[in-house]
């Protein structure tokens, strides 16, 4: 039976009556919490119906639909065909699995539609909180600015925007990078992520300017390429003025040598930034801590509590060691946004002055919920055991002929593959039936010009049980692929 729970006929958008709302609200919240306590129970993913599809192409609703019959069609249409982070057994690119404490804050923030561009409020004061603990996590100043964002893609843009003001002065934002004379020079590994070289797209600095190194044979940036190239670069007229180190890569779980760069950026004055997306918060677990050491010498660090943090999505950060630097490359001064020391308006500097969004949600509250009701010791744990789970997948690989590990295991990342004369081919046929299968979710990479399949333990609810499946059904369909293969 659907219950009504029309909006008020008095133009408003609340509900004609609370008590029927009240009783939906508390369905709808059974119904989620039922999904996240079965969750084991479902496919990781399955693929869509094109009747499910179909029904996201019709027209925008010019009448009400009941409540009650629109989470219907959430429970039906929505929830069984997402991307299963939540799941267990899923693997693929670097997603977090989100924790029910943070899911429950971002129904109270949505309740409080705080926005937190700016003004003087509590839910600011939650954010301002958290960067106090993240520059304590890391090491950094209790001068230094942080700020939410949307993702790392977000927080590296803003580091790079950064180094540019502390290389060209905040001139440089009203008279561009043209007007310097400059030809400004970044560098980054061959493992960075892309997001690096599209925020020196975005920046105007153009990706050409981002310089590439080579990695060594654990995939960290060569730091004798790197000097040598910066030597280089100067000789030709070149400024060199950005490294990006990366804490994590994306392919396989590499760690620069984050102190070799940051005495290297200090001898050559350039600005470190590290792209820490995930494996920054290996600072939590006491074990993998100390191979971060240099972190606290970095002038910026972007990382996402959305990926081993387990905040839901999204939760990026960006931290900076020079508050003035950060505020002098985005505070803007407008008639409507204007200061004062008592009231509303009181609490400068806001988020506003230290990246572009204006309007921001309340991202601190779910981090800050995630992070009491745990606590850093139980996320750190939690983070040294997905280690420990991709040293178990890869003892698994090696101890099997048919399977083969591609890659170094030096974090939480496993790059494997089936043996086969054929195998880029049958190893992204594996990936797809996996897939398909709900069983488990790996991605794919290439690693050495081999198509990998990769698996990257985030998700706080995968267990040894999921390796074992992801190894057997790995080997199930190498088997059937191979056979296939032979057959054609
Ligand atoms: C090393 C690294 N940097 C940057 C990113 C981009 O982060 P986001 O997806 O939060 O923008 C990722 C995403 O996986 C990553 O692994």
């Amino acid at each position: 039976m659907i219950t009504s729970v029309a909006p008020k006929s008095d133009g408003t958008l609340d509900p004609a009556d609370w008590q029927s709302f009240r009783a939906q609200g508390h369905r709808m919240l059974d119904d989620i919490i039922d999904y996240l306590e079965h969750i084991r129970e479902r496919p990781v993913w399955q693929p869509i119906p094109d009747s499910v599809r179909e029904g996201f192409r019709r027209p925008v609703p010019t009448a009400p639909t009941d409540l009650a019959a629109v989470h219907d069609d959430f429970m039906r249409h929505i929830l069984p065909y997402t991307v299963g982070n939540a799941h267990p057994g899923f693997m693929g690119w670097v997603h977090g699995g989100g924790n029910p404490a943070g899911m429950l804050a971002e129904m109270l923030a949505a309740g409080l539609n705080a926005n937190l561009g700016g003004r003087d409020h509590v839910p600011i004061e939650v954010e301002r909180q958290i960067v106090q603990w993240v520059r304590q996590l890391f090491g950094f100043p209790e001068t230094a600015s942080g700020l939410f964002v949307t993702g790392t893609s977000m927080a590296n843009l803003i580091g790079v925007l950064v180094a540019r003001t502390a290389a060209l002065g905040p001139a440089v934002r009203r008279r561009g990078i043209a007007a310097s004379g400059k030809r400004l020079i970044a560098y980054t590994s061959a493992a960075a992520h892309g997001c690096i070289s599209q925020a020196m797209d975005l920046s105007g600095l153009g990706s050409t300017a981002l310089h590439v190194i080579p990695t060594d044979d654990q995939h960290r940036i060569d730091l004798a390429g790197l000097e040598n190239t910066i030597a280089a670069d100067r000789r030709k007229g070149f400024t060199p003025f950005l490294v990006v180190g990366t804490a994590g890569t994306v392919d396989t779980g590499a760690i620069d040598d984050l102190a070799g760069l940051a005495t290297l950026a200090h001898r050559e004055k350039l600005w470190l930034h590290v792209d820490g997306a995930y494996g920054a918060l290996a600072i939590l677990a006491p074990d993998l801590a100390p191979r971060l050491a240099g972190l606290e010498r970095a002038d910026s660090v972007a990382f996402d509590f959305h990926k081993w943090g387990q905040v839901p999505y999204d939760a990026g950060f960006i931290l900076v060691r020079d508050a003035t630097l950060h505020r002098d490359t985005f505070a803007a001064p407008a008639a409507y946004l204007r200061r004062e020391t008592r009231g509303l308006a009181a609490g400068s500097p806001w988020p506003c002055d230290f990246g572009p969004d204006l309007s921001r949600g309340f991202r601190a509250l779910k981090t800050w919920f995630t992070l009491k009701v745990h606590g850093t010791d139980a996320l750190g744990a939690m983070i040294s055991r997905s280690c420990a789970l991709a040293c178990y997948l890869a003892s698994r690989i090696e101890a099997s002929r048919e399977l083969e590990l591609l890659a170094p295991v030096g974090l939480n990342i496993v790059c494997f593959g089936y043996r086969s004369a054929a195998a880029d081919e049958v190893n992204a046929r594996i990936v797809a039936d996996l897939h398909e299968s709900g069983i488990v979710a790996p991605s794919t990479t290439t690693v050495g010009g081999r198509l990998a399949i990769r698996a990257a333990i985030v998700n706080h609810r995968t267990g040894p049980g999921d390796i074992d499946a992801l190894v057997e059904a790995t080997l199930a369909f190498g088997r059937a692929s191979e056979t296939t293969i032979q057959a054609a």
